[in-house]
């Protein structure tokens, strides 16, 4: 079990009340928990949408709502976030009918026992968690986290470090995979087979042909090309005639069929908005957005950041790594990158011309090739960073 402290967000309009459990928690607790609390739904609403809270305790009755309506909008905001209802003594019933439609728990203010607090919201984080993983292996197997790599712009280096950071994470996990969801050229084809004759490995190509009920896991699993490295790839089309733009229901389909295959997925995902880029992010764990140092690109960056908060992408959930592709003379400084984007920093990969047109000729990423390597080095730092719990949540 994470050592991290849980976040807990206390939804509670009144001061002593809020006081009083707060101090239960904190004598019960022993650090077990980092409690915020907000005073109105629309306060609560707002920390949701932008902090990775792990549990709501949340009173119905705020100045800005009542009763279920109170509850609806919480779940409406975070269906994945587990809530316990805090109640009076009276409306014990509003309490039963939320449990009934998905709370955790409830707690009647001035009856619950520190321990007996410290139990409940330990029992409804665990018990949430279980059946999230319940649901997922029901919907197809596994349970493994996908992380998302867009480049802010075409060509700044959004490819390597995904195939790098999922070779980097093969050498540690089991079933990593990488997959292009991209209707036009795989790039993947010519990282791993260089020179080698265009073989029949667009699997992306006969998948996106399924209706999306019929991409499932099973069947995804038969197009994966199995790399000596352990890394299982899922390629893109080859040819002209087989470009096509893939419809969002079909990336979602794929994205979530992927997350039940791998411990690990990474998403090499197109720099431009497409419609599925912009229904994979929504099953992304994490979404990297790639990017260089120049100033316009550090404004695609922020545009592209901008966007994944819009699509639900959480700002906690969204990390940028800098690729210094060459020396430029007009390059923006990371801390001011980071002011801008306001996302967390992943890495920065320097600069590496050899070790890439290398990585090529052999069809093997540079982390293979080279691990020796300084931009090794960085991509499997950010590959480690990433398979944090810190980073990928519990
Ligand atoms: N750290 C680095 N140092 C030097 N060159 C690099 C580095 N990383 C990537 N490159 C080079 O930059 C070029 C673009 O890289 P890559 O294909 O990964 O970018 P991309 O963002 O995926 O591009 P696209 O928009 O075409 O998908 C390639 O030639 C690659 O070898
Ligand atoms: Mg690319």
């Amino acid at each position: 079990m994470s050592t991290k402290a849980y976040n807990i967000l206390l939804v509670e309009d009144n001061a002593v009340d809020a006081r009083v459990i707060t101090e239960a928690l904190n004598k019960a607790g022993e650090g077990a928990f980092a409690i915020q609390r907000a005073e109105r739904l629309s306060e609560a609403l707002e920390k949701l949408r932008t902090q990775a809270i792990d549990l709501v305790l949340l009173d119905f009755m705020l100045p800005d709502s009542e009763g279920m309506a109170t509850f609806t909008a919480v779940r409406k905001e975070a269906p994945n976030v587990p809530v316990v209802a805090l109640t009076g003594v009276s409306d014990e019933s509003i309490a039963i009918e939320a449990v009934r439609q998905g709370a955790q728990d409830f707690l009647v203010k001035g009856q619950a026992q520190p321990k007996t607090l410290h139990r409940t919201l330990h029992y409804a984080i665990e018990r949430h968690r279980v059946q999230a993983e319940q649901l997922k292996q029901a919907q197809g197997g596994k349970t493994g986290k996908v992380i998302g790599v867009i480049g802010a712009r075409g060509g700044v280096g959004a490819t390597t470090v995904a195939l790098n950071v999922a070779t980097a994470l093969a050498k540690k996990h089991k079933d990593v995979i990488a997959a292009e969801l991209l209707g036009s050229y795989s790039a993947f084809y010519d990282h791993f087979f260089y020179k080698k004759s265009r073989a029949a490995l667009n699997g992306l190509n006969a998948l996106i042909k399924l209706e999306p009920p019929r991409i499932t896991s099973r069947e995804v699993e038969r197009f994966l090309v199995k790399l000596p490295s352990g890394l299982g790839l899922l390629l893109g089309p080859q040819r002209v005639e087989d470009f096509k733009e893939i419809e969002p229901d079909k990336a979602d389909a794929l994205a979530r069929a992927l997350a039940g295959l791998g411990s690990y997925v990474v998403l090499d995902l197109q720099s431009h908005a497409s419609p599925a880029m912009q229904a994979a992010v929504k099953r992304c764990d994490f979404v990297v957005v790639v990017i260089d140092r120049t100033p316009t690109c550090v404004a695609a960056g922020k545009v592209t950041a901008d966007l994944l908060q819009q699509l639900g992408v959480i700002p906690v959930r969204i990390g940028v790594v800098v690729v210094n592709r060459q020396p430029l003379p007009l390059s923006v400084d990371v801390a001011e990158v980071l002011n801008t984007m306001g996302c967390q920093l992943v890495g920065v990969v320097p600069t590496a011309t050899d070790a890439c047109s290398e990585a090529q000729r052999m069809g093997a990423p540079m982390v293979l090739g080279d691990p020796q390597g300084t931009a090794s080095g960085a991509l499997i730092e950010i590959a480690d960073r990433l398979a944090t719990e810190q980073i990928l949540g519990k």
